[in-house]
């Protein structure tokens, strides 16, 4: 299959930018569509656009997935890469929850009863390992219970089961990538290697929630994007749900040693009561990736974080 028309989601997001921008390398015609949903300053979002706008194959909409003329867009495409969601697993609890099931998995249900009848290749879901909880089969496989601890993690599992229901019922060929921790330059503000380096670089305390020994598989964003172009265009899966992860598991403690390596200055964490919410674990087993979709990761974790805080310091630089 060669390149043709993608609708990317939440294209002005940290990960629908980096996968936009690469698409249309590979030649791609790429329409995004954003809301610049206020869980971050819009400035930054606006930004990680800029590199797309230069590319005449690129076109961008401003809205909510939930209101806008899907016709408008949606004729032609090819191939839809579902990053849109409203992250993170902290704020999701009491009234926020409601912008969780609008953005997690109403617009989910709107995009897939809308390319039901249409014809696609591919519907590629963004999910995430927050779908597993505190499941200790650890390292997690595809086969685990879900188990999600946070109210987040319950809106990307219904939306991930609202996946598979469409390719069963309709044949939508989706394929479900659960993304463990990603990181890399243009990382949202709310997570913790974005908060680390900007606090260190700056010489100022931050708050780790936790005593530093639980761990993550830390997944750099090129791996990300590699991952969804091996489900969208170069493997024949669908129907099925892929882990994706770094190879990069480490405890937190290790990771800001490693920054302090990489920064070359101390850190200065204060230990906290964990959030609700938050998970001790996360390890991802990628076998099945590695198998049916060629998936293997590529970059380490000190690269990738070299890379991060060269973009944080040019990012507040501003
Ligand atoms: N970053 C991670 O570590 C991680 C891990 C697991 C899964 N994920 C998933 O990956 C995807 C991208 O995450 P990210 O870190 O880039 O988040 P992000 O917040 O940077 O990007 C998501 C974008 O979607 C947009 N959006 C949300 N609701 C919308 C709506 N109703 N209409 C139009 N646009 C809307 C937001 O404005 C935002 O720009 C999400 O689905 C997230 O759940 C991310």
């Amino acid at each position: 299959m060669g390149a043709g028309r993608a609708l990317v989601t939440g294209v002005a997001g940290f990960i629908g930018s980096h996968l936009a921008e690469r698409l249309l390398e590979e030649g791609w015609e790429v329409v995004g569509i954003d809301a610049f949903i206020d869980y971050y300053p819009r400035w930054m979002k606006e930004r990680n656009l800029e590199p797309l706008s230069s590319w005449d194959t690129f076109s961008f909409v401003e809205g909510d997935i939930m209101e806008v003329g899907l016709e408008r867009f949606g004729a032609g495409v090819e191939v839809v890469f579902h990053q849109a969601a409203q992250a993170g697993v902290r704020a999701s609890w009491g009234q926020y929850f409601q912008i969780y099931t609008h953005c997690n998995i109403l617009v989910t249900q709107r995009l897939l009863e809308f390319f039901k009848d249409r014809p696609l290749k591919r519907f590629v879901y963004a999910s995430s390992s927050s779908v597993y909880g505190n499941n200790p089969d650890l390292p997690l496989k595809e086969t685990s219970l879900p188990q999600p601890r946070s109210p987040y993690g319950v809106t990307k599992l219904a939306a991930e089961h609202l996946c598979l229901l469409y390719h069963d019922n309709f044949s939508v060929p989706v394929v479900s990538l659960r993304y463990f921790t990603v990181y890399g330059p243009g990382q949202r503000p709310d997570m913790a290697f974005h908060k680390f380096i900007k606090a260190m670089l700056e010489d100022e305390e931050f708050p780790v929630y936790g005593d530093g020994t639980q761990t993550r598989d830390f997944t750099y964003v090129s791996d990300i994007v590699e991952a969804n172009l091996l489900a969208a265009v170069r493997s024949g899966v669908e129907g099925q749900v892929f882990n994706i992860g770094g190879g990069s598991r480490k405890p937190l403690l290790e990771t800001i040693a490693l920054l302090e390596k990489v920064i070359g200055r101390r850190a200065r964490p204060v230990y906290r009561e964990p959030e609700r919410g938050d998970v001790s674990h996360t390890w991802a087993n990628v076998d099945q990736a590695e198998k049916l979709l060629g998936y293997s990761p590529t970059v380490l974790l000190e690269e990738g974080l070299m890379r991060e805080v060269e973009w944080i310091k040019a990012l507040y630089k501003r």
